[in-house]
């Protein structure tokens, strides 16, 4: 990939390949000065641009004399696109971290140079995980119980006193006790509720609150799930809670956007990382051949194709996307 940079004019400024840089492209080729900043811009024909990306990796470089105008380099597109996943100084919180996707995820955002707070209600796992991204990483540990408002409160200002800010919240600490609908008592209905939609709408609200107290940026992920648009036995409450994260998701989103602050969410399909609660359901083994017939890919995924997304929701990447449910299902839901 291919990133037209600015020289003189705007320096460190880049656009990735797409619009902009074939506007870059055909306005250089056409002696247009970028030094003007207010020069109208001129619209391109996908083959004429596509033309431009030829002659340019055949040259490489794609200089002005002057120095002027764009440079074109392999080097610069690995360097942008680094800069656009970089995570480099900001802090991430993930919940449930400690076990599961939620370690997964807190590795991966540490790998990308996220400093992560890995808290879970299992005070050891996290403190375990958290030793382990130490090796490489930065990372903190503490304890939360997400449904309680409380210790959500003392998980942020953990974060604050540890590492100086907020900047992205993953909300992936959730349970499930699967049980047709018939069965559910009502301690148990909001147990799944509290933990896993109060649960996000507590850790959501206070990181929001802190980032706005920062006057900065910041992207809040939301661990959905496929449950929270395909009726699925058993999962009556977690299935009500997940829609309502989607929900919840939209609403945060309109509300928070001219803060900055953005709010997604990630629906996986089956993963390969069984839930607490529902090991003896995933044992049955026509659960395995559901699973393999309704999801196209015909797999569970893997835990690590949770984390692509995830880097890209917190990173620059994603910056004009919020409110939306990404699905990560091997195809689930399209079908
Ligand atoms: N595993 C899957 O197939 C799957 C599919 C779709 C969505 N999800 C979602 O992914 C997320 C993670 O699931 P998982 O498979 O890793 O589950 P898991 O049971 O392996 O791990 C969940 C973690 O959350 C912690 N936790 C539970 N309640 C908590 C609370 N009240 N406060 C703080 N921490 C708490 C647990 O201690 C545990 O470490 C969940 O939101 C789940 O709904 C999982």
């Amino acid at each position: 990939m291919f990133y037209a940079r600015r020289r003189q004019s705007l320096p460190g400024e880049a656009y990735p390949l797409g619009c902009s840089f074939a506007l870059c492209l055909i306005s250089v080729e056409n002696g247009f000065d970028f030094s003007r900043r207010n020069s109208p811009p001129y619209f391109v024909e996908e083959g004429e641009l596509r033309r431009f990306v030829k002659k340019l990796r055949r040259s490489e470089l794609y200089e002005d004399t002057t120095g002027n105008l764009i440079t074109v380099r392999e080097e610069e597109a690995v360097d942008m696109t680094t800069k656009l996943f970089a995570l480099t100084d900001k802090v991430a919180i993930v919940t449930g971290a400690g076990r599961g996707l939620g370690k997964i995820l807190a590795k991966g955002l540490a790998e990308f140079g996220a400093k992560v707070v890995v808290c879970d209600r299992i005070l050891d796992n996290a403190n375990q995980i958290a030793q382990e991204i130490n090796t490489t990483g930065i990372a903190a540990s503490t304890y939360v119980d997400i449904s309680l408002h409380s210790t959500c409160q003392d998980l942020i200002e953990f974060a604050v006193k540890e590492f100086g800010r907020v900047d992205v919240l993953v909300n992936n600490a959730g349970f499930d006790i699967i049980k047709l609908s018939e069965n559910l008592a009502e301690d148990e209905w909001d147990k799944i509720i509290d933990v896993n939609l109060k649960g996000c709408f507590n850790c959501s609200q206070l990181a929001a609150l802190q980032m706005m107290k920062q006057g900065t940026s910041g992207s809040i992920i939301n661990i959905s799930s496929i449950a929270s648009v395909v009726g699925i036995k058993g999962l009556v409450a977690y299935s009500a809670a997940k829609g309502g994260i989607n929900q919840l998701t939209r609403v945060m989103a309109v509300e928070w956007a001219e803060k900055n602050i953005r709010v997604n969410a990630i629906a996986p399909g089956f993963l390969e990382n069984i839930m607490q609660g529902a090991e003896a359901e995933h044992a049955q083994s026509d659960k395995q051949t559901q699973i393999a017939t309704f999801t196209p890919m015909a797999r569970r995924g893997r835990l690590e194709e949770i984390v692509g997304p995830v880097i890209f929701l917190a990173s620059d990447a994603s910056s004009y996307v919020t409110g939306t449910v990404l699905f990560v299902d091997g195809g689930y839901t399209a079908a």
